[in-house]
């Protein structure tokens, strides 16, 4: 079991691998925030990228993603439990199947939240790619990763983490929840799961719930909701002709990301996204 302990640490970094997740983009996503705003949303916080490269003291982070929400809760209000509970993990492809197969059994509804939250980050530092996928019985089927001495976690950016999070309300939730929430001034970031560039490139499933073109539309209007009421936001999507109509009234600027995630290594490369901005 890799841990890893520095003294003095003071980053703050994502503890879990996150398809989409938005580290390489950070330098555009930096220079494109609003100059000044009041408090930061991120609805589809993922891994949190830019959350943790901000590290804003009054915050709001959601996601769909009941296993991931119930991460951040733990590592908030519980991060030395579910430290002791992570170090007692095991690194082989047996024991990878043996607690991946959990949520298959009943067992799994007796479970404690830090019980789920060791599990999920566990599967999620050994699995392959840091991948999260279900099958439609929301059963987590990615494969064993094969590292050699994969790091679980990292002791003092997790307990940084802590700190960090006890200042930001975290929810399970779907996105247009937010608009309850926010108030003129406020900025949102909104990095949903990108329109596929083709019918058969749709290569993350974050969850059981489909991100359709339906659900690309509700977001376009709860863009507009927000715009409405003096919020400022920035969207991260795919470069495709439906995402440029869709925000066609917004400031639109085209970024070059590498694609990190893609099952068919010859695909991996350069391609073009987009940021909308409506300030
Ligand atoms: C592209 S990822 C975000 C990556 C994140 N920016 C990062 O740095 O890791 C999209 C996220 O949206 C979440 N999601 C999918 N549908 C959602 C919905 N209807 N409401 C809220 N979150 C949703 C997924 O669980 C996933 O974590």
């Amino acid at each position: 079991m890799a841990l890893v302990l520095e003294k003095e640490n003071t980053q703050t970094l994502p503890f879990v691998k996150w398809a989409g997740g938005k580290r390489q983009l950070m330098h555009e996503l930096i220079k494109n925030l609003p100059k000044s705003y009041n408090r930061y949303f991120e609805p589809f916080v993922g891994g949190g990228a830019l959350f943790f490269q901000i590290q804003p003291q009054n915050a709001y982070i959601a996601d769909i993603n009941e296993e991931l929400i119930n991460l951040y809760l733990t590592v908030k209000n519980n991060p030395c439990e579910l430290i002791w509970s992570i170090e007692k993990h095991e690194i082989s492809e047996e024991y990878f199947l043996k607690i991946r197969n959990l949520d298959r059994l009943d067992e799994y509804n007796f479970l404690s939240n830090t019980q789920r939250a060791s599990r999920f980050i566990y599967l999620n530092k050994t699995c392959y790619n840091g991948l999260y996928r279900v099958n439609s019985k929301g059963h987590f089927n990615v494969p064993y990763g094969k590292y050699k001495n994969p790091t679980i976690v990292d002791v003092d950016n997790l307990l940084n983490c802590s700190k960090l999070l006890k200042n930001t309300q975290i929810k399970c939730a779907d996105f247009s929840e937010i608009l309850t929430s926010v108030k003129s001034g406020d900025f949102v970031y909104l990095d949903p799961p990108y329109m596929p560039l083709s019918e058969t490139s749709n290569f993350t499933s974050y969850t059981k719930y489909k991100f359709d073109i339906e659900a690309q539309i509700r977001l376009k209007n709860t863009c507009d909701a927000l715009n409405n009421k003096g919020v400022f936001f920035m969207l991260s999507n795919s470069d495709t002709k439906i995402i440029n109509e869709l925000y066609s009234n917004y400031e639109i600027k085209k970024v070059l990301a590498s694609r990190a995630i893609n099952s068919n290594a010859k695909n991996r490369g350069k391609i073009t996204e987009v940021l909308i901005r409506n300030y």
